[in-house]
């Protein structure tokens, strides 16, 4: 006998048998006898094994329970229930014939094949009686031994004591590669820990030192983390610290470092901005083409989107919008033409100046401090070259904004941009035979690409780059993680792009949990399991909360059989470093 085996029969001899294997039972689902000493324990979620013999082989078996059942065969009698209806209760049915059995759902099984563990599948069912235990961490760590520094831990399995061991593989080849790009999607109500969740998963993939990571950051969340700016409340997780210490670079950039490099961009931001409406031009086909002509004409005089901040320029464009010819464009009739040139001729100038026009050609301007165009990140994000490559966060928060120009519809044109410059650079990459091995990271992605058509011409075209970029840069090394506070908003198509999935609180009713089904599929256990999920924000005091996540896909040596796995988030930044060996000297 192996080593090992003798190490995990001890191991599993020791730790706490709950019940055997009952009738009827399958190779996908196994019914659970429990034992008397064990009915008053709460078992759903808890992960158990069992040993059975397969091939001559001993294997053990591992999964969660996902429901506990009462049965009293006695009291289902319609005289005994009218006796229990009378008297409260009948001796000795009542409490002393109860049996308890448990559903099993097994996600994952390992052979020993004499100096190892290596996963097989469950072939047969063993028999009645087999005993089933408690998993615990030593018995994890045993039969995992082999994945070791690839195993991150994110927290404990759901309404259990062990941690629940996951991968992260990166998208390249080589060790600990997955040898593919996939996206990842982070679902649950508002509060419910997707963002946590994924800045925890951000350094799982940055201990790759050739991986990249870009992170879309609408909020400016992650970026205040990156920067180390830690809150005091929540989950104070020190992400500057920790990336540092993984000897990660660290990129952020703000709107205001970010220039802004295509004309289209211009007019579509000046068509968004009040600049038009002192004008008196509202928005429709008018106003559309007339900053269309704009920019154009600007182009034809070469003023170029780096000087338009200048004086200058506006003085040029004004010239441009009092040419009778050029109102002609936007403005058919003569009365219109009238009119918007009486408000034109009374206009301040200076103002316009001041107020409308320069807080727009900002974002364009090049000569800022620590300024970089989004062809240069591009460049910085996916360049090879680098023995250690960046973490990149993009700020979109309005707070950065401060002076330019700044709402949801230019938030919403600016990612495009940064989407249309990922999949346009990763389309170069590819051709030159390169493979991005790159991680993006969408925050808020529900805003942005929703699964109706938007009315908005210009949000519809984000919501179009983003599925394209979706569609087609995953074979050049790119892998999106989206964060979406809804399911079924979300277009359909991304979702069917996704190979991981993470469920959180909040989408057990109407038209979500209708979508978490689909993508669930038949299991009604796990179902039920993840319905058993409490609002965080329900909890008497901030310490008793709980962070649960249903994770579906390739995520876990516990899950090849695609099994939904349950977890509790770890609720301290120092539980969680520690778990994966992240505090600073290694405590
Ligand atoms: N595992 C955790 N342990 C302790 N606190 C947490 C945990 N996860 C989240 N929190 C706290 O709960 C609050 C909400 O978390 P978070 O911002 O991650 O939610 P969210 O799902 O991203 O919400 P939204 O959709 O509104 O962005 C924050 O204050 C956060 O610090
Ligand atoms: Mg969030």
């Amino acid at each position: 006998m192996s080593e090992e085996r003798t190490n995990i029969e001890q191991l599993i001899s020791t730790s706490e048998r709950i019940g055997t294997i009952g009738s009827p039972s399958s190779t996908s689902k196994l019914s659970l006898d429990i034992l008397g000493t064990a009915v008053d324990k709460k078992l759903v979620g808890e992960l158990a094994l069992f040993r059975f013999s397969q091939d001559g082989k001993p294997h053990y078996a591992l999964g969660q329970i996902t429901e506990v059942q009462l049965k009293n065969i006695w009291l289902e009698d319609p005289t005994m229930r009218s006796l229990a209806r009378q008297r409260g209760q009948v001796n000795p049915v009542s409490g002393q014939q109860d049996t308890h059995l448990g559903d099993m759902t097994v996600s994952a099984v390992f052979s020993d094949d004499g100096h190892r563990f290596e996963p097989s599948i469950l072939g047969t069912v063993p028999a009645t009686g087999t005993s089933i235990h408690l998993a615990t961490d030593e018995i994890l760590d045993r039969l995992l031994e082999l994945y070791r520094d690839e195993i991150f831990y994110l927290g404990h399995v759901y309404g259990s004591t062990p941690k629940l061991p996951l991968w992260f593989k990166h998208f390249g080849t080589g060790p600990h590669g997955a040898g593919e790009a996939y996206h990842i999607g982070i679902f649950g109500k508002t509060g419910s820990g997707k963002s946590v969740l994924a800045k925890m998963i951000l350094l799982a993939y940055a201990r790759y030192p050739d991986m990249a990571i870009f992170v879309i950051d609408p909020q400016g969340e992650f970026s205040k983390d990156v920067r180390g700016e830690v809150r005091a409340e929540g989950f104070p997780l020190n992400l500057s610290n920790t990336l540092s210490q993984l000897n990660k670079e660290v990129i952020i950039r703000s709107v205001r470092e970010l220039v802004l490099d295509r004309w289209d961009l211009f007019s579509e931001i000046l068509y968004e901005s009040p600049f038009f409406e002192r004008l008196s031009v509202p928005k429709g086909e008018n106003r559309r083409i007339a900053s269309e002509v704009l920019a154009e004409k600007l182009q034809r005089v070469h003023i170029t989107l780096q000087n338009l901040y200048q004086r200058e320029s506006f003085n040029r464009a004004w010239q441009i919008l009092g040419d009778g010819n050029v109102q002609m464009q936007f403005y058919r009739t003569q009365q219109s033409r009238d009119r918007f040139n009486i408000v034109y001729q009374e206009a301040n100038q200076n103002e316009f100046f001041n107020n409308y026009w320069g807080p727009i050609t900002e974002l364009f301007r090049k000569d800022r401090t620590g300024a970089i165009s989004v062809d240069n990140l591009m460049q910085q994000t996916f360049d090879l070259g680098r023995a250690r490559r960046p973490v990149v966060v993009i700020d979109l928060s309005r707070e950065m904004a401060a002076g330019l120009f700044w709402n949801d519809t230019i938030q919403a044109l600016v990612i495009k941009r940064l989407l249309d410059g990922l999949t346009y650079s990763a389309e170069g990459a590819y051709r030159e035979n390169r493979f991005l091995n790159t991680l993006v990271i969408l925050d808020e992605a529900h805003r942005l690409a929703p699964r109706e058509k938007i009315e908005n011409e210009k949000q519809e075209s984000v919501r179009l780059s983003l599925l394209d970029a979706v569609r087609t840069t995953r074979k050049y090394g790119l892998g999106w993680m989206f964060i979406s506070q809804t399911l079924s908003s979300l277009h359909r198509e991304i979702i069917g792009q996704l190979r991981i999935f993470f469920f959180g609180f909040g989408l057990a009713l109407g038209t979500e949990f209708m979508s978490l089904k689909e993508i669930v599929g038949g299991d009604p256990n796990a179902l039920k399991l993840y319905q058993s999920f409490r609002d965080p924000h329900s909890a008497f005091d901030i310490a008793s909360r709980q962070y649960a996540f249903m994770t579906i896909g390739p995520v876990s040596p516990l899950s090849f059989a695609g099994t939904p796995l349950f977890l509790t988030v770890y609720n301290t930044p120092q539980e969680f470093l520690r778990a994966n060996q992240l505090l600073r000297g290694g405590k």
